[in-house]
């Protein structure tokens, strides 16, 4: 396998099944930890809930539908669905720990018939031919090594006449800070994003005809700036604990100045895209 990145920037080219691997764990073992959870609370994309139920009415789930969740973190999106939107879905993620909490929440809220999480990656989901109506992924494309193969995973599992709903961050590589760059801005979901154009051709190359694009940078905006406010928040009250366990402030801090300075500068938006798989 070769998961190359389009990146463009020599020094991070991801080319082995090696460094493929080595980007899947560190999303695990990020996402699975208690800093994400307490930065970001339950929704791990820019917007939250409100772009999560735009997402959903732009991809039109009905009532009584089946949706699939890719990248489910800790199941938020899922148990939204199953609760508001009368439909079920199924919630695939690589992190084990996000498995687990969104399992129990499910059980805690007496709907595991109509939300089932499953451990997977994107790029071989666990789950048989054309058995979704809807397929969401919020905020993750941007972090799977060998996107060709994810979105052809994505419209393999859709019915035919199925929507595909993705929001994610878009990048213009070339006048990507060095900041944003590298494994660390990878699993922050910025330094594989793809600009508009390449994630339409990943979805043309798929056999996906794309319905309908939506910009919401400030969405971004806002979720960084949220961000460094928590990250301020901690620092006074728990700094020493986090400093302890490996968390660097002042490593930490230029780089949520590096991302607010490319979404004003245009070099980072988020984008939302719904595309049908022909029916
Ligand atoms: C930025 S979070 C978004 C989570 C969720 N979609 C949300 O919006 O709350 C990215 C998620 O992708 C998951 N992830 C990363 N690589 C993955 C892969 N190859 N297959 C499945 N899940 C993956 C991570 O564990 C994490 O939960």
């Amino acid at each position: 396998m070769t998961a190359s990145t389009a990146a463009g920037r020599g020094e991070e080219r991801i080319t082995t099944r090696s460094a493929a691997e080595t980007i899947k764990n560190c999303c695990e073992v990020a996402y699975s930890s208690d800093l994400v959870s307490l930065l970001l609370g339950d929704s791990y994309h820019p917007g939250g809930l409100k772009l999560t139920r735009r997402l959903l009415q732009a991809a039109e789930l009905r009532p009584g539908e089946r949706m699939l969740d890719v990248a489910a973190g800790v199941g938020t999106t899922c148990l939204l669905v199953a609760t508001d939107y009368d439909a079920v879905s199924d919630g695939v993620d690589i992190s084990a720990a996000n498995v687990t909490v969104a399992t129990d929440a499910a059980a805690s809220l007496n709907l595991t018939d109509r939300a089932v999480f499953h451990r997977g990656d994107a790029e071989a989901l666990p789950l048989p031919d054309e058995s979704f109506d809807v397929v969401a992924c919020e905020c993750a494309l941007c972090t799977f090594p060998d996107k060709p193969t994810a979105v052809a995973e994505m419209a393999r599992v859709l019915r035919p006449g199925g929507r595909l709903g993705i929001t994610d961050i878009a990048a213009d590589h070339a006048r990507l800070p060095a900041a944003l760059s590298g494994l660390a801005g990878w699993v922050a979901c910025m330094g594989d994003a793809r600009s508009l154009q390449d994630y339409r051709r990943l979805l043309d190359e798929a056999g996906m005809r794309t319905t309908l694009v939506e910009h919401h940078h400030n969405a971004l905006e806002q979720m960084i700036w949220h961000v460094a406010a928590r990250l301020d928040l901690l620092r006074m009250t728990a700094g020493p604990r986090l400093e302890a366990l490996g968390v660097d402030f002042n490593r930490v801090r230029p780089v949520l100045e590096a991302a607010r300075a490319a979404v004003l500068d245009g070099i980072l938006d988020y984008v939302l895209i719904v595309a049908e798989k022909p029916g």
